[in-house]
C-alpha cells in the first residue's frame, strides 16, 4: 500500500487525478454528452404518484388499468400496479410504462394497434424469454427505447426492430445469443448487458461491429475471460467491471479510436502491454482491483485514473 502511494504522487505531477482508495462513482445509464437527435421522452412522471383524476376519460382511449395524463396524451402509465398481463395499448400511444409489475409474458395481442410506440418500459417484471411471442417487438418499426432490465430472460431477445437506439437488458440471466441477433441493430447507440451470464464463446463471431452507431456498451458483471472481440469503432464508453479478464491483446484498442472511458475494475489483469492505454481520447480509466504489477503509459488527456488494489511497484 505504501508503494502504491508513491506511484500516485508521481502520476499526479502529470496532471492526472489518481484515485488510490476506492471511490464510488456514477456510471449513468444516460450520458449527458449524447447528441441531440437521441430520442428523449417528452416528460417523466414519478412512480407511485396519485395523479388525482381517476375518472378522467381520455378521448382517444386508455387501458382501464392505466393512466394517460391529459396533458401528455401519447403516454400511458401502468407501472407499480401488480399487473400480470400487458393491457391493450391504444393506437395513439408512443410511450408505455409497465415497470414494477408481475408480467410474465409479452403477447402480440397487446401491441396489435400500437404501431406508433417509441418507448416501452418493462423493467422489473418476471418475463422469461420463451414467453415473448416471436416477432412481437420487431413489428414496432418506430420503437427506439426498450427497457427489459430486471427480468428473467435467458436469451438475448430476437428479432428486434431496426429502429432501436437504446436497449437495456441488465439484471437478467442471459446466457444465449443467436448468431445474427444483433445484425440489424444499425441504429443502436446504447446496449446494457450488465449482470447477466455472458461468456467468451457467446460473443465470438457476433459482428458487434455492425452496430455502427454504438457509443456505450455495458458488459459488467458477466463471465468474460477475454476482451470482447470485434467492437464497433464508434464506441466511447466500455464497461467490463467484475469479469475475469486477464489480458488485453497488443493492438486491441486500435479499432476503438474514440474511446473516452474504460472501466475494468475487479478483473484479473496481470501483464498488459506498456503502451496499451496510449489512446488520445481516453479521459477515464479504471483498472482498480486487478493484479497489475508494472506501471504502464498514462495518456496525456486522462483525467481520472483508478488504480487501487493492484500490486504495482515502481521501476
Ligand atoms: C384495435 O383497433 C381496432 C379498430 O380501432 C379495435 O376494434 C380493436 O379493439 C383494437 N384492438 C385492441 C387489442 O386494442
Ligand atoms: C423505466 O423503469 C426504470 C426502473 O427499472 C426506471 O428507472 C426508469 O426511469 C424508467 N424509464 C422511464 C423513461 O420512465
Ligand atoms: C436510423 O436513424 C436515422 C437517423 O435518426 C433515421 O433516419 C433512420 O430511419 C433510422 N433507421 C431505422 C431503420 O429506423
Ligand atoms: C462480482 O460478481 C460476483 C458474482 O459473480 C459478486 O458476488 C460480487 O459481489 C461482484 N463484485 C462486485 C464488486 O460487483
Ligand atoms: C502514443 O501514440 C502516439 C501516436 O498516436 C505516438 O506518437 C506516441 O509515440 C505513443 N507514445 C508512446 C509512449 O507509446
Amino acid at each position: 500500500m505504501g508503494f502504491l502511494s508513491t506511484v500516485c504522487v508521481f502520476f499526479f505531477f502529470l496532471g492526472v487525478k489518481v484515485y488510490c482508495q476506492y471511490e464510488n462513482y456514477q456510471w449513468d445509464e444516460d450520458y449527458d454528452e449524447e447528441p441531440d437527435d437521441v430520442y428523449q421522452p417528452e416528460f417523466q412522471l414519478r412512480q407511485n404518484v396519485d395523479y388525482g383524476v381517476p375518472f378522467y376519460q381520455h378521448p382517444l382511449g386508455c387501458a382501464s388499468e392505466c393512466f394517460c395524463p391529459p396533458n401528455f396524451p401519447s403516454s400511458m402509465y401502468c407501472d407499480n400496479r401488480k399487473l400480470q398481463t400487458i393491457p391493450n395499448i391504444p393506437a395513439h400511444i408512443q410511450q408505455v410504462y409497465l415497470q414494477f409489475n408481475e408480467i410474465e409474458a409479452v403477447n402480440t395481442d397487446s401491441f396489435i394497434n400500437a404501431t406508433h410506440l417509441k418507448e416501452i418500459n418493462l423493467s422489473h417484471n418476471k418475463i422469461k424469454s420463451q414467453k415473448i411471442e416471436h416477432g412481437v417487438f420487431a413489428k414496432l418499426s418506430n420503437l427506439v427505447q426498450l427497457h427489459l432490465q430486471h427480468n428473467n430472460l435467458e436469451e438475448f431477445p430476437f428479432p428486434l426492430p431496426k429502429s432501436l437506439e437504446r436497449l437495456l437488458l441488465g439484471y437478467n440471466e442471459i446466457s444465449r445469443l443467436q448468431t445474427n441477433a444483433m445484425d440489424g441493430l444499425i441504429n443502436l447507440t446504447m446496449l446494457d448487458l450488465c449482470y447477466n451470464h455472458l461468456d467468451d464463446p457467446m460473443l465470438q463471431e457476433k459482428n458487434l461491429a455492425k452496430m455502427e452507431k454504438l457509443m456505450q456498451l455495458n458488459l459488467c458483471n458477466n463471465r468474460l475471460e477475454s476482451m470482447p472481440p470485434g467492437l464497433p469503432s464508434s464506441l466511447m464508453y466500455l464497461s467490463l467491471e467484475n469479469n475475469s479478464i486477464s489480458s488485453i491483446p497488443e493492438n486491441y484498442f486500435n479499432e476503438l479510436p474514440k474511446l473516452h472511458a474504460l472501466r475494468m475494475s475487479h478483473n484479473q489483469l496481470q501483464d498488459i502491454p506498456y503502451n496499451i492505454f496510449n489512446l488520445s481520447n481516453l479521459i477515464e480509466l479504471n483498472v482498480g482491483h486487478n493484479k497489475l504489477k508494472q506501471a504502464f503509459y498514462i495518456p496525456r488527456n486522462l483525467e481520472h485514473l483508478y488504480l487501487e488494489n493492484n500490486e504495482i511497484e515502481s521501476t
